[in-house]
């Protein structure tokens, strides 16, 4: 569709608070006008041989990949994570491209197995229609590419609202797509704020399906507004990872893993460990070396070589983290590392400095609600049992981790782990080839290989009575 006029929003870049772009701010009317676009070109999508869905799918994966500086470059403006990690989500995007490609050649109507003469059934793989996604800040490639790809590969076009700080990640992925020859109205990126845009899009009876990653407040709002015109769902929302280290664990490994998990996007991840929970006969030695490693992340501006550590991305995730710092520190927890912002010249007063709080108890703050920051918190617990119990004594449900040298033990912690994910000495568990999504308050549905691409479809089925029965001739 065309782009929208009338107000606008800016874009700041993430570290220094610069205005880097202007954005459309929609209205409802824009919004529904994008889903007319989107039904418009429903037909001919749906419609378009599964080969070549899979085709244009694969040429996005690649010209992503021959993008991937430039993408990067602006997602670290627009989150501020470290270029490292930005390059990285370009790749994650672009296998999401690859995952629903291979998916595309599974995308057929498959004959059932006679079980009565007189009878042919069958089962076709129909594109639910047209679908919203709505996503987040903080991986604002990789999240839009793991809604819109199974989605076009299902056949169903999309209407698509990035987060208002980071938009042009979304605009410049949809801008690929087009080169690619994705038919016009096919995929329809609207900014702006969240509420009139998205409520439009749930009042709309011709939006089938809602795709959300964020919190399980707005996850909540949601299901609220899909009841009317019955929209499907999938809900990819806050998570309150555990992290357990068994006493038999190698604990330079779970350092290592540790870091990587929890300050990635300095924090800012639905699947970063929340929760150490960890066996008391190593935990002075985990702690001692976490807060060690943490120490030496060097924090700055995302494009500076090196740099591990990027800003929050707002004002009030500071506030959060530094409340969640403060009430465990009131209630007995002692900060090893960290504790407080860091000043990075010229830029934005957002750079939170790693934290390592040890003598995390179940009634701190930490321990309840997600973070959504760099502070990890250390409980000491005496049992396996105690550390099974402790990191299920949750609502969330979205990853978990288990360390331990024992391959029985992490795999009785797996079944054990009430949540949709699992890693099991490793916190490197995102793959665009994988069922990724929690249970509980984290959600449901799954995005990821073929699990992503049956969220976007509708199966019907055919049953035939044929008045002769079927014969070999
Ligand atoms: C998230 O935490 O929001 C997504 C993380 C991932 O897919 O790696």
């Amino acid at each position: 569709m065309e782009p929208c006029g009338g107000a606008s929003l800016p874009v700041r870049d993430a570290a220094t608070g610069e205005v880097i772009a202007h954005v459309p701010a929609a209205t409802a009317d824009q919004a529904r006008a994008a889903v007319d676009a989107a039904s418009a070109a429903l037909p001919k999508w749906a419609g378009t041989p599964v080969a070549v869905r899979a085709d244009l799918l694969r040429r996005c994966a690649s010209r992503s990949r021959a993008q991937r500086e430039r993408l990067a470059d602006i997602i670290t403006a627009e989150v501020g994570k470290p270029l490292a990690e930005s390059l990285a989500e370009v790749d994650y995007s672009a296998d999401y491209f690859d995952s629903a490609a291979d998916e595309c050649g599974r995308l057929h109507t498959e004959v059932l197995p006679p079980r009565r003469s007189g009878r042919v059934q069958s089962a076709e793989p129909q594109p639910i229609g047209v679908v919203a996604a709505v996503t987040p800040w903080n991986f604002p490639l990789a999240m839009l590419a793991r809604k819109t790809a199974p989605a076009l590969a299902a056949g169903c076009t999309q209407v698509a609202k990035p987060a208002e700080e980071t938009p042009l990640s979304a605009l410049a992925l949809a801008e690929i797509l087009v080169v690619e020859g994705l038919p016009d109205g096919a995929l329809n990126v609207i900014t702006g704020a969240p509420e009139p845009i998205v409520h439009a899009w749930l009042a709309d009876g011709r939006v089938r399906k809602v795709s959300f990653t964020g919190s399980t407040e707005v996850g909540r709002l949601l299901m609220r507004g899909a009841a009317t015109q019955l929209v499907r769902l999938s809900l990819e929302l806050g998570g309150h990872a555990p992290f357990l280290v068994f006493a038999d664990a190698d604990i330079s490994g779970a350092v290592d893993a540790a870091i990587l998990g929890k300050f990635r996007v300095a924090g800012q991840t639905c699947i970063c460990p929340n929760r150490f929970i960890v066996h008391a006969s190593v935990v002075q030695d985990f702690g001692e070396r976490l807060a060690t490693a943490a120490a030496a992340l060097p924090i700055g501006l995302g494009r500076t070589p090196g740099v591990r550590v990027g800003p929050l991305i707002s004002d009030e995730a500071v506030a959060r983290v530094s409340a969640h710092v403060k009430d465990a520190v009131d209630r007995g927890g002692r900060v090893l590392t960290g504790g407080a912002t860091v000043r990075v010249p010229h830029c934005v007063d957002r750079f939170f400095a790693p934290t390592v709080i040890a003598g995390a108890t179940p009634s701190m703050r930490c321990f309840n609600e997600e973070t959504f920051g760099p502070l990890a918190p250390i409980a000491s617990v005496e049992s396996d049992d105690a550390m099974i119990r402790m990191a299920n004594a949750t609502p969330y449900g979205l990853a978990g981790y288990a360390f331990s040298s024992d391959p029985d033990r992490v795999a009785w912690a797996a079944k054990h782990l009430q949540c949709g994910i699992v890693g099991c000495n490793t916190t490197a568990v995102s793959d665009a080839y994988a069922p990724f999504g929690g249970r509980g308050w984290s959600g449901f549905g799954r995005e990821g290989g073929r699990w992503g691409v049956d969220e976007y479809l509708a199966w019907k089925y055919v049953c035939e009575a044929r008045s002769e029965p079927l014969t070999s001739r």
